[in-house]
């Protein structure tokens, strides 16, 4: 068994001073969707070739602590022959591993989901950890809407969070807690911040339950916005003062980074978001990314499956890595933006 101070030391590490996490978990449903978008043919080697063009990027481990791998991707290599996992490590960045088998409708709860995958998860996470994962992810979702999410819908996912956690503790690998308050739909931002708070209460009151230690795990939560289909949209101060007061109300301070998805944000609007909340620290915890799309975007458009745009995906992959590393001290700025595009 891993001693309690090491999962804190790698959790720590997770959130060093101007980096944060790289999620490239997508399911090969997920990819396939972001392949679509470019036109690229979702492929094992496709999907490896862009994967690699990511984790071979020079400079990203300087703004980059971790990086969340997908079940194919932990067995994949790069070219030469090194595993991902190694590859990464080597560059300094910590190699973690998406557990969940995927959010999947709840009996009896129309519209409402369950994440499930943890049967059979002892023996995953102590593979995964001989492949070199060292933390790992599971992310559950909620829906906003007349009545939703339900109290069932939150305290099932709060509880399958919380065993995963245990878990994962017990295997060694620094558990990340994602509790994800989808924002499509017309919801306020009052809406978001009750929906939020209410996941975020039940997820800790459940941790503390099942006796998982809060100094070894991470928070990834969204952040509290006005729906994307709100007529009126809240600001990126109205956004940063409603997130931080929900998180100030339910994460305990030993929890040691809270590192945000994005969730369907615009890269800039994600980037903004964190650097307005860092603006406002020092905060109990370490505010950070860790970040799917809003990392990734660019990247994908600028590689198009072409293996001579490489260079031009890893510029723009590092572009926004520097730019979030930025918004972890509140130092970016939207000149930054401008800059790179002239
Ligand atoms: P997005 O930042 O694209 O929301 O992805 C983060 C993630 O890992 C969702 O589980």
């Amino acid at each position: 068994m891993i001693a309690a101070q090491e999962l804190a030391t790698t959790a720590r590490a997770l959130v060093a001073e101007g980096k944060g996490i790289l999620a490239a978990d997508e399911s090969t449903g997920t990819i396939k969707k972001r392949f679509d978008s470019i036109e690229v043919e979702s492929t094992e080697e496709n999907r490896r070739a862009y994967r690699q063009m990511l984790f071979t990027t020079a400079g990203a481990a300087d703004f980059v602590s971790g990086v969340i791998l997908y079940d194919e991707t932990i067995r994949q290599s790069s070219e030469d022959g090194t595993s991902f996992p190694e590859l990464l490590e080597r560059e300094g960045i910590i190699p973690g591993i998406k557990v969940d088998c995927g959010a999947k409708p709840l009996a009896l709860a129309d519209g409402e989901t369950v994440t499930e995958g943890l049967d059979g998860l002892r023996e995953r996470l102590e593979e995964y950890r001989q492949l070199g994962a060292r933390f790992a992810k599971w992310r559950a979702t909620y829906s906003i809407g007349d009545g939703l999410p339900s109290e069932y819908c939150v305290w099932v996912n709060a509880h399958a969070l919380a065993r995963y956690a245990a878990l994962c503790q017990e295997a060694g690998l620094v558990p990340i807690v994602e509790p994800e308050v989808l924002q499509e739909g017309a919801h306020t931002i009052e809406e978001s911040s009750r929906a939020t708070g209410r996941a975020l209460q039940a997820v800790y009151t459940e941790l503390h339950d099942q006796r998982v230690e809060l100094d070894g795990t991470l928070l990834k939560p969204n952040m509290v916005l006005s729906g994307y289909g709100a007529a009126q949209r809240a600001d990126v101060d109205e956004v940063a003062d409603a997130t931080l007061e929900c998180l100030y109300r339910h994460v305990p301070a030993a929890v040691p980074g809270i590192v945000f998805l994005s969730g369907g944000q615009t890269d800039e609007d994600a980037t903004a978001h964190l650097n307005a909340m860092n603006q406002r620290g020092p905060h109990p915890w370490e505010l950070s990314f860790s970040y799917g799309r809003a990392l990734q975007a660019p990247a994908l458009k600028a590689w198009g499956g072409r293996p001579e745009n490489l260079e031009a995906g890893q510029q723009a992959y590092l572009h926004r890595a520097r730019l979030n590393g930025a918004a972890r001290t509140g130092s970016y700025s939207a000149e930054m933006e401008e800059r790179a595009a002239a």
